[in-house]
């Protein structure tokens, strides 16, 4: 088997659990690349692998519009196996409808969608996990990845249901499709703090950050990624409306993980029953 991964990563968490999927399906014997969803990335060729998995993180109950926009340009491929692969701040099944509209586009092109893997990574808007939190949300990945990954090569796998409720709340945030661009067009960085590094600029998947006279200037093709406030080594971008939800820095995965008293009280119930779920399969696994 030769599985692409096509990623849209802002701030590298979904990259981040691709590419340790990838891993593992090497280790399995499969042949597997991660290409990254960016502007200044080109085409992969497509025609060269027989398995695609498209990874995302989860946007206000929804798929990027990166995504969308990347699965619309996505050439046809009649029958060939494709699986989601998400990554969200927070265990809730609200997140499930992000996988509506890619399931949908992907059906369209002649793709067999087998299933769809979540799996809950740090925020990287709202608020900051503790690193203590981003290192057993990280054991929960490893603990689930070879399973997945199991699965994936036997074909097998499952899609998300997903309930009118549901489906009707995410359809209503869905507004963050097009508010972006315009939102992101008020982002700036603080006089103060913005060192005129230039990193913004990388960082940005959609290449929407230019430099001038020395200070980050945003357009109109912001997607919401947060790439840029998370990245930036001062923690100099300003974004808007957002910005008391900022969240800046890497985490820290390779830490102690956090004790049950320890997970964040911020929908503690949820996480601990995501963590046990997970934790029991390693137990039964040992
Ligand atoms: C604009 C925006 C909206 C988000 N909405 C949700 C959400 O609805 N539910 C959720 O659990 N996490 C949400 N998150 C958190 C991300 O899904 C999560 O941190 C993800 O792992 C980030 O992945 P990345 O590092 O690959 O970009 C949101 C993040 C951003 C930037
Ligand atoms: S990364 Fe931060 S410090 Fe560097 S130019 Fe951008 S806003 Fe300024
Ligand atoms: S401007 Fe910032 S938030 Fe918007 S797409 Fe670029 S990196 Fe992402």
């Amino acid at each position: 088997m030769k599985a692409l991964f096509c990623i849209f990563s802002g701030t590298g968490n979904t990259k981040r659990v691709g590419e340790r999927f990838a891993e593992e399906l090497r280790a399995l014997g499969h042949e597997a690349e991660v290409y990254l969803i960016r502007k200044d990335a080109p085409e992969p060729d497509y025609g060269a692998y027989d398995l695609l998995i498209v990874g995302y993180p989860v946007h206000a109950f929804n798929a990027p519009s990166a995504v969308v926009r990347f699965l619309k340009k996505l050439p046809a491929a009649e029958g060939k196996s494709a699986y989601l692969l998400r990554t969200s701040g927070e265990p809730s099944k609200l997140n499930h409808a992000a996988g509506i509209t890619p399931r949908r586009m992907l059906k369209r092109r002649g793709y067999n969608v087998r299933g769809e893997f979540v799996y809950v990574m740090p925020y990287n808007i709202i608020f900051r996990h503790s690193d203590g939190m981003a290192a057993r949300m990280w054991q929960t990945v490893e603990t689930r990845i070879p399973k997945d990954a199991q699965t994936v090569v036997e074909g097998a796998g499952e899609c998300m249901r997903v309930g009118p409720f549901r489906r009707a709340a995410a359809f209503v945030v869905r507004v963050e499709h097009p508010a972006m661009p315009v939102i992101g067009k008020t982002f700036h960085a603080s006089k103060k703090k913005c060192i005129g590094c230039g990193a913004c600029v990388g960082l940005c998947p959609r290449g929407n950050i230019r430099m001038v006279n020395g200070r980050p200037k945003f357009g109109m093709h912001c997607v919401g990624c947060m790439a840029c406030a998370f990245g930036c080594p001062e923690d100099a971008v300003r974004i808007s409306v957002f910005n008391l939800w900022r969240v800046n820095g890497q985490y820290t995965f390779n830490g102690e993980p956090a004790k049950d008293e320890e997970i964040c009280r911020y929908c503690r119930k949820m996480y601990r029953k995501y963590f046990h779920a997970n934790e029991e399969d390693r137990k039964e696994k040992q």
